[in-house]
């Protein structure tokens, strides 16, 4: 199987801020999990959208060419998602020959085969958003910009129109038959509602005139005079880029199903695409992208070569970050810029940045707060007082009571509710229908580490089908609270002092700190795809480096393959987290 990851291409004009990193670090934390399950290659794209008008305004306002200026703007982006560690396999610019040249294919096809026709457009036009609104739309409005609360204005012009409607029954028939095309559900009924209302044909290029800024962009083929709307030339990207021979595997064939997608892609061994996005695109990604696909595939039938072009299996269009309960807007000016992510990654580290905004970003329908107090409250409940002190704990017990070599449980993995000191309340599921790890030790009256460990990597895999990359990484820290509860309540450090009368007592402790280091190591590959740097560090002072291909199932097996092995060397390591103080001011 194929595994195809996207997030939007992002406006050059824009500086990189919290949104942009948000979205790309949630697909490169599912991309990372997607190398770990190791059901085949993976794609992942992020990039910058070009040729908006903006783009020249502003270049000719800082005295540069529309591309020097989106030269310079579109290696911010591409430093910015350097620093937060994303692992994209490309970079896409609009402006690139690779891409113009395929949108200027698409394109011709669909004139050809008529998906694309000439015609005139009047309308209310949002200057800030380039996009026409609907008059249902423009009138909810009170005919002001959503964004900019400027008022809109009427066009008229000639154009291209793509004929949306012809494809209203088909994308009805879509929605039916793959009920996870959008996620999440509250997001598809949003779009199901707006596509009873009724599909328009939509304007899809802008006129070309003496004006430098609409001479940036494609051009319409065959008409120098039309250029192609920036948003059709975006959205080709996720084809353009793979749309070369050792790439195509990557998007997916055509074919609906009455399974869920992603489960018939995978029987088919075929690829599993999912878009990320916000929930501000979502009607371009849901519906229109969507039909210009399946128009393209059509114009098969007129002798070109697309009849490999499907759907992607999901688009994923997540809430928003929003700063003390106030939308983020440049009017505002209270966008958290990527200065500001720099400054805490500083202090506290990039990973644990990348855990704070991956854990409690908006990843479902509700917008999500950026506190400063949320983000300590969370690095020391998970990081400094969670994976960073139990695994500084466990490396100092094997290094005090067994000079830092891994003992050996000798085949004792599970613990009857007796052998444990006193019995521990259940904690509550981290969220609302969760199966903690500590349930699973409840229900079954004893704590087998094997069991948790399986029980996790399928919980795991099951948050991974359904895209919830926030939940699969809650099951990580799971673990490090069942071992902080197993350390309490088989007291290690007690039972280290009476070793010396009692030699038995040597035994059980050499399996307690087994059990605790291996669960813990089970613990780290789990949390690697959020915090990929600390997690290697473990990795290093524990000597179990995956090695390159290993799969996710195989590394949560607890003593199996890739577990650590008794008598191999557990390094202390420095510490992972230092804890925060609650009290300090945001760093600036
Ligand atoms: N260029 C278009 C997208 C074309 S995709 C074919 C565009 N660019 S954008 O720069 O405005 O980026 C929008 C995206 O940035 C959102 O969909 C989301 O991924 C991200 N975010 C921007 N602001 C955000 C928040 N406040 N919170 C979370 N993500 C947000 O639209």
């Amino acid at each position: 199987m194929q595994r195809y990851i996207t997030t939007p291409i992002y406006y050059v004009n824009d500086r990189p801020h919290i949104g942009h990193c948000y979205t790309t670090l949630v697909a490169d934390c599912m991309a990372r999990f997607e190398r770990l399950r190791g059901a085949g290659p993976v794609f992942f794209l992020t990039g910058t959208d070009e040729h908006a008008d903006k783009v020249v305004t502003s270049a000719q306002a800082n005295g540069m060419t529309a591309i020097q200026w989106a030269d310079r703007n579109a290696a911010e982006f591409a430093k910015a998602f350097a620093f937060i560690n994303a692992s994209n396999d490309d970079f896409i610019r609009t402006t690139q020959d690779r891409h113009k040249t395929r949108v200027i294919e698409y394109v011709s096809a669909m004139i050809k085969s008529g998906a694309i026709y000439p015609g005139t457009y009047e309308g209310w036009y949002d200057e800030n958003q380039e996009e026409y609104l609907t008059e249902t739309v423009a009138k909810d409005q009170d005919y002001k910009s959503s964004v900019t609360g400027k008022p809109l204005v009427r066009r008229s012009e000639k154009c291209y129109f793509f004929k949306l409607s012809a494809y209203q029954s088909r994308l009805e028939k879509h929605f039916a038959d793959n009920p996870t095309f959008v996620q999440p559900d509250a997001r598809r009924n949003e779009v199901l509602g707006r596509l009873r209302d009724g599909l328009n044909d939509v304007p899809i290029s802008r006129p070309v005139t003496d004006d430098p800024a609409t001479q940036f962009g494609i051009r319409v083929p065959g008409d120098e005079q039309h250029r192609i709307y920036v948003w059709i030339d975006a959205l080709f990207n996720y084809l353009s880029v793979v749309d070369i021979d050792d790439r195509r595997p990557f998007w997916p064939s055509p074919g609906t199903s009455a399974l869920r997608a992603e489960v018939a892609a995978k029987q088919r061994n075929e690829s599993v695409c999912t878009h990320f996005i916000a929930k501000d695109i979502l009607w371009f990604h849901a519906v229109i992208w969507p039909a210009m696909l399946m128009a393209l595939r059509d114009t098969a039938a007129h002798g070109t070569r697309f009849d490999f072009v499907g759907l992607p299996t999901t688009v994923y269009s997540h809430a928003y970050w929003v700063r003390e309960g106030r939308k983020m807007s440049k009017s505002l000016k209270n966008f958290i810029e990527i200065e500001q992510l720099e400054a805490y990654a500083n202090k506290y580290s990039l990973d644990a940045v990348r855990w704070y905004l991956l854990t409690q970003g908006p990843l479902n329908a509700t917008d999500a707060d950026f506190s400063h107090g949320k983000f300590v409250e969370v690095y020391n409940a998970d990081l400094a007082n969670g994976i960073g002190n139990s695994t500084s704990r466990v490396g100092n017990m094997i290094e005090k009571y067994f000079g830092g070599m891994l003992p050996d449980a000798k085949g004792k993995f599970k613990y009857a509710p007796e052998e444990l000191g006193f019995k521990v309340e259940p904690m509550p599921p981290m969220k609302p229908g969760d199966k903690s790890a500590a349930q699973i030790r409840i229900d079954d009256n004893s704590t087998d580490w094997r069991l948790i460990a399986s029980k996790t990597a399928e919980d795991v895999n099951k948050s991974l089908d359904s895209l919830s990359v926030d939940e699969a990484l809650v099951a990580g820290i799971e673990i490090v609270r069942e071992v902080d509860l197993f350390i309490n309540s088989t007291a290690p450090f007690k039972l280290a002092k009476t070793v010396e009368q009692n030699p038995a007592a040597k035994n059980q402790l050499a399996a307690i700190l087994y059990n605790c280091a291996e669960a813990l190591r089970i613990a780290s590959v789990l949390l690697s795809p959020a915090m990929p740097q600390k997690m290697a560090r473990v990795w290093q002072s524990w000597n179990c480096t995956p090695p390159h291909g290993a799969s996710l199932a195989e590394l949560c097996e607890f003593g199996g393959k890739f577990a650590l092995k008794p008598g191999q060397t557990i390094a202390k390591g420095e510490v992972l987290f230092m804890r925060a103080d609650s009290a300090e001011a945001a760093p600036a």
